[in-house]
């Protein structure tokens, strides 16, 4: 059994939808969406659970409905915000502490309780964890957190295998949201010339790539690679 976050949309639904079409068992994780509750309707072996991750209750639905299975192949923490293209100066830092919840704190929370059941973990890295996004830099502090988080549990949970997949630029709600953000910045006119030159990835490619880092990598393969980039290793 899996367990997918952000499975409502995006990447997380296109790792669900892949994960059940190789007749995986998955427990998919979203706030109550009707993109979560089609999941099950068309892929039988798929459980929506809806949980709220700006709530420490959101973590614990999840924790609990693992409880009943003795182990947990992997996780995908796939669960994000759209994160606002906004300057520097205008970032609400209330705002910014949900965002942490989201991104940061509820993957940690789930690493840290699932961690006797789990085999392995997806962590989504971004290359906003390594170069500040200008005119979004509150996504590049968010997923900096977050990779450094992913890369503590790499180092610490030395029973489980984390994965910190980098998919590139993927056309989603949340890279749509830089693509029509009224506020002009070099991130904005950087994803429109991706978008001019092709070079968005639809969410099914990731998701099957996600599939196969979780189901065709050995344990020495991804303990031989502390990162895997989309296009290189797929
Ligand atoms: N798209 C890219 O180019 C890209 C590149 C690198 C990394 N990533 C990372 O990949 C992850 C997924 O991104 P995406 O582009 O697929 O985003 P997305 O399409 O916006 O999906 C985000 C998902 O998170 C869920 N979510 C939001 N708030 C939540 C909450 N409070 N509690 C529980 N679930 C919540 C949403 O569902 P509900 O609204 O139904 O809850 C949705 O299913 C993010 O961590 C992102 O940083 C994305």
């Amino acid at each position: 059994m899996f367990v997918v976050t952000g499975a409502s949309s995006g990447i997380g639904r296109a790792v669900t939808v892949a994960l059940a079409e190789r007749d995986q068992s998955v427990l998919a994780v979203a706030r109550d969406s009707a993109g979560l509750r089609e999941l099950p309707a068309n892929y039988p072996r798929v459980t929506a659970l809806a949980a709220d991750f700006l709530s420490d209750v959101g973590v614990s639905q999840v924790v609990e409905a693992c409880a009943s299975y003795p182990t947990v192949a992997g996780i995908v923490h796939a669960a994000g915000t759209l994160i606002e293209p906004q300057a520097f100066g205008s970032i609400d830092s209330d705002v910014l502490l949900d965002e942490m919840r989201v991104h940061v704190m509820a993957p940690i929370d789930l690493n840290q309780r699932l961690q006797t059941q789990l085999g392995r973990i997806v962590f989504l890295d971004s290359y906003s964890s390594n170069d500040l996004r200008v005119g979004w830099a509150a996504y590049s502090i968010v997923k900096a957190a977050a990779q450094m988080a992913a890369r503590s549990a790499a180092e610490e949970l030395v029973n489980v295998k984390v994965i910190r997949a980098f998919p590139g630029a993927v056309r989603t709600p949340l890279v749509d949201a830089v693509l029509k953000s009224p506020h002009d910045s070099p991130t904005r006119r950087t994803f429109r010339a991706l978008q001019a030159e092709g070079k968005l990835s639809p969410p099914d490619e990731i998701g099957e790539w996600i599939a196969y880092l979780l189901l065709d990598t050995s344990d020495e393969e991804l303990s031989a690679r502390p990162t895997w980039q989309y296009g290189e290793s797929f």
